[in-house]
């Protein structure tokens, strides 16, 4: 139907006759000629339609936005002074000759250049949305993220193998979405959370190299940077330990980055170890563009008078850090109140914090309400163990460990953005040497940093029992500007050690059979020592493509309450769909009540 895309015609293509389908952008009338921008996956072209041709000038009068066109006409230059430099199309125009309506569109409900167009409704009339040339460009951003991964895998001898969606649940730490069976009444699958075993279970029948693009389900709370489905690139090899794993990952995500992006990223990747991290940044997945630094003042603070300090300082559990924030004395005190408020939504119960007016003066030259509370030993200590220059602000954090890090590490990226202190563009890191295990309180167990087929340390075997605390695991995570793109880790081969993790996280003989009774069978028939590890494809792309959540690279996304806007999923099933199914709907309590 077509010669050209509209966005690839210029002046090369000057007297030639071309003939283009597409949507109408926008029509200008202007008294006598009709200007049409005619658009597709391409690009924007415009078209000139003059009186000279009643007929097609009349059917040119008629479209309106979205209509969908075919166009026949001449390419010409545009007359001067009307030239676009800002438009690849906008040295020429296209001389309208003919003029198809191939089909007519109602006024569209959403505006494709009005950027504050809801969510809602962008997801609701998502096939309009995605017109929108920002949207085009991120799914094709996509598509070659995607190509370009999958030649590096296949380059590299890796297989892609599809492991099934209809299972047994495996534990990633969500809720898992459930099917019922028909012909197993009363019993359900588990959509996979991911590919986990079935990849182990490839390496022990000996693929030697599986990778695979696939969708993973998990219900959990959402946030900007989680969908209750996603896509992970999925990758696991056989008898490669986890420092020549970590190397062909990071050569295949520098070349993806230098491909796709003409971008340079670091060789090798810097390595931190979780603790490190967690020490300096609050986090195990720091945003190393954000030259702020969490400092502990701990020791400074055994002896000090002013609880909100010593309290933490001595307890075992606690942490007490300071953040110095170069030149904030010029914050104001509302901004230092909002500070104080967005901290709290992790749990701080406040922000202390001392201003560097000038430190040559000592204690005159600060500015604090807790100033009155520390001896001059403190505050010399604190001045001198952050550095502290003139014009300086410091805030502190004192609380169970867990608090001081989330709160503080959020702080610090918060004000590394909202003050303009990023250096750098792109920032990827390793984390290593992550504990093995966590200390669920709620539950008042161990649980797994990562997943229960994680291997331990060769080094730190002996403290399976004995300190599980103390033992770390063989994982790594890559992290880019602050996100978490990838993880994996070198897994259990053996099955008296998998039993073994598996019960020290409270899973008994039985249940463990019952739920992997399958892997630890398999372990038992041959076993190649294996690892691998799953980048968040989405996530990748988001940061590739500058957006700020990766519902916005994902073509049908999910709202933040796991519903399909668009088709309007999930929703009711008929009665005979349930009996089939052999289940019976209890309506949810609050509805029972009304
Ligand atoms: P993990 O649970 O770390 O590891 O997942 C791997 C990567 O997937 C991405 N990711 C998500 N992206 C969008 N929405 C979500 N809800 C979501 N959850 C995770 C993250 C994460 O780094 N089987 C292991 C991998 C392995 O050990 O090989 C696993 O699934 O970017
Ligand atoms: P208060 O004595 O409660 O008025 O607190 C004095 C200062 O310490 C205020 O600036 C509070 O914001 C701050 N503060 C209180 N609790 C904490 C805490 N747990 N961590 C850091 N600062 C705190």
């Amino acid at each position: 139907m077509r010669s050209h895309y509209c966005g690839h015609l210029n002046a090369s293509h000057i007297d030639q006759e071309v003939e283009i389908c597409g949507w109408v952008h926008r029509r200008r009338d202007h008294g006598g000629v009709i200007f049409i921008d005619l658009r597709d996956r391409e690009g924007v072209v415009q078209v000139v339609y003059d009186p000279d041709l009643p007929d097609t000038f009349a059917t040119a009068e008629q479209v309106r936005n979205e209509f969908v066109l075919r166009v026949k006409g001449r390419v010409r230059t545009r007359p001067e002074g009307t030239k676009n430099p800002n438009m690849p199309t906008g040295e020429v125009e296209i001389l309208g000759l003919e003029l198809e309506v191939l089909n007519r569109a109602d006024t569209p409900p959403i505006q494709l250049d009005d950027s504050d167009t809801s969510e809602e409704l962008r997801l609701r009339y998502r096939y309009i949305d995605l017109r929108r040339p920002e949207m085009q460009e991120r799914m094709r951003l996509r598509s070659r993220v995607a190509t370009e991964l999958r030649r590096f895998l296949n380059e590299h001898g890796f297989l892609d193998i599809e492991t099934p969606m209809l299972t047994k649940a495996t534990p990633e730490g969500a809720r898992d979405y459930l099917v019922p069976s028909r012909t197993h009444p009363g019993q359900f699958f588990a959509l996979p959370q991911s590919p986990q075993l079935f990849k182990q279970l490839l390496m022990m029948s000996g693929m030697d190299r599986y990778y695979q693009i696939v969708r993973c389900f998990r219900d959990e709370d959402l946030r900007a940077d989680r969908q209750p489905e996603f896509t992970q690139l999925d990758v696991e090899v056989s008898f490669m330990d986890e420092d020549a794993i970590m190397v062909l990952m990071e050569e295949m995500i520098r070349g993806l980055f230098k491909k796709t992006l003409d971008q340079e990223l670091p060789n090798p990747f810097p390595r931190m170890t979780y603790a490190e991290s967690m020490q300096r940044f609050g986090c195990d997945r720091p945003d190393l563009r954000i030259p702020l630094e969490l400092v502990d003042v701990e020791d400074l603070m055994q002896a000090v008078e002013f609880k909100v300090f010593a309290g933490p300082a001595k307890d075992p559990n606690g942490r007490v850090a300071a953040l110095r924030l170069p030149q904030g004395g010029a914050l104001s005190r509302k901004e230092i109140d909002t500070y104080t408020k967005f901290v709290g939504i992790y749990g701080a119960k406040g922000l202390a914090y001392i201003k560097v007016n000038e430190l040559a003066k000592g204690r005159e030259g600060l500015q604090s309400p807790i100033l009155k509370f520390l001896p001059d030993e403190a505050v010399d200590g604190i001045m001198q163990r952050v550095g502290a220059e003139d014009g300086d602000l410091i805030f502190f954090g004192a609380d169970k460990t867990h608090i001081v890090n989330e709160s503080l590490g959020a702080l610090r990226v918060k004000l590394g953005h909202d003050r303009g202190l990023r250096e750098g563009e792109w920032k990827p890191l390793w984390v290593v040497d992550f504990p093995m295990f966590e200390w669920d309180e709620q539950n008042q167990r161990w649980s797994s940093l990562h997943h229960p087929f994680t291997a331990a340390k060769e080094e730190h075997l002996g403290l399976l029992e004995s300190d599980p605390a103390a033992c770390n695991s063989r994982a790594y995570d890559m992290v880019l500007n602050g996100t978490e793109i990838g993880g994996g880790s070198i897994r259990i081969h053996r099955a008296e050690v998998q039993e073994k993790v598996l019960k020290l996280l409270g899973i008994g003989d039985e249940e463990a059979q019952e739920k992997f009774g399958f892997l630890l069978k398999a372990l038992r028939y041959g076993c190649p020592p294996h690892g691998g590890l799953a980048f968040g494809l989405d996530r990748l792309v988001m940061l590739m493509a500058g957006a700020s959540s990766i519902r916005d690279v994902m073509a049908f996304p999910k709202t933040q309450t796991a519903a399909c806007q668009l088709t309007e999923a999930p929703s009711a099933v008929s009665t005979e769909q349930l009996q089939e199914l052999s289940l019976r709907v209890r309506k949810p309590q609050a509805e029972e009540k009304k």
